[in-house]
């Protein structure tokens, strides 16, 4: 799929220069129009985390349909980078594939706290994972200037040791999922794991949506969910203890952050 992070931060920015144009302070009852009700929405979370590659091509190829057709609109999208993390002690941890995925968690946590609107804070994540995906993470700084972001604020929220706080609240989070997860990406829409299935992520929020609005980008994607035959035993994701390889290399690069 043709959806360049240049294509994806202008299209946001665009959308979210028309959301400013009908701030509530020039219109106030027109903004609402804009937002559709927080009740009718699917919710979608993601645990992942930063270096997976599972991950990092899910969120690139798969989560980012979300921004075509408005499909977010639907949606009440929530990110938890933490992934096959582990606590050591009460306020450390291991990350699965080494100090710089736990740099990059912290990194993207920061960020959406930061910037707390979907519309700020996905297109650095998904700029910094498709570095990942392509074997550039090193270069994840250069998403700042790429899409006009102050970096200020999150080596703040970095140095300052509050994005570690940050994601033990992740860790706890993710630890609390019922059933518990087994891989990263795992993806919950409305409580319920997809397992192996999650790339067809879509066909669950389009069925589980209630909304009376038929969404056009809807269409494709209603009942289509497979029915559920035997399980593949190795879904496409990273498992604790699997680490590819590849990753190792290019950590030292990382580390005048740590
Ligand atoms: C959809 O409708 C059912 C039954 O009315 C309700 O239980 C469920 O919470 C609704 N789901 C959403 C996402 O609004
Ligand atoms: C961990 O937290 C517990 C409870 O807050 C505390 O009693 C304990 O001393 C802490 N351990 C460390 C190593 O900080
Ligand atoms: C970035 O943000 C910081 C803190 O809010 C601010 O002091 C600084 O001037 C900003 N830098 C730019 C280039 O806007």
């Amino acid at each position: 799929m043709a959806f360049s992070s240049k294509t994806l931060s202008f299209s946001l920015g665009l959308w979210f220069s028309l959301l400013v144009l009908w701030s509530p302070s020039t219109c106030s009852a027109s903004a609402i129009t804009f937002l559709p009700l927080e009740s009718g929405k699917v919710s979608l979370a993601l645990y992942y985390e930063s270096l997976c590659p599972y991950s990092a091509n899910f969120v690139v190829n798969y989560l980012v349909k979300l921004f075509e057709d408005d499909l977010i609109s639907i949606v009440d999208l929530k990110l938890v980078p933490w992934g096959n993390a582990k606590l050591r002690g009460n306020d450390t941890f291991d990350c699965q594939h080494g100090p710089s995925e736990c740099l990059l968690n912290t990194v993207e946590a920061c960020a959406i706290e930061t910037w707390p609107a979907l519309n700020d804070h996905f297109p650095f994540i998904y700029c910094v994972e498709s570095l990942v995906y392509e074997h550039k993470y090193p270069q994840w700084e250069s998403c700042y200037e790429k899409l006009g972001l102050n970096s200020t604020l999150i080596a703040e929220c970095y140095n300052s040791g509050h994005g570690k706080e940050l994601e033990l609240k992740y860790a706890a989070e993710t630890n609390a999922l019922q059933p518990p997860h087994q891989y990263v990406p795992w993806v919950v829409v409305d409580g319920q794991p997809l397992y192996e299935d999650y790339e067809n992520f879509l066909s669950y929020v389009c069925n589980a949506y209630n909304g009376t609005a038929m969404l056009k980008g809807c269409n494709e994607y209603l009942n289509t969910i497979q029915m559920a035959g035997e399980k593949p035993n190795d879904p496409v994701a990273c498992k604790e203890g699997k680490m590819p390889a590849l990753f190792g290399r290019i950590r030292s690069t990382l580390t005048s952050w740590m």
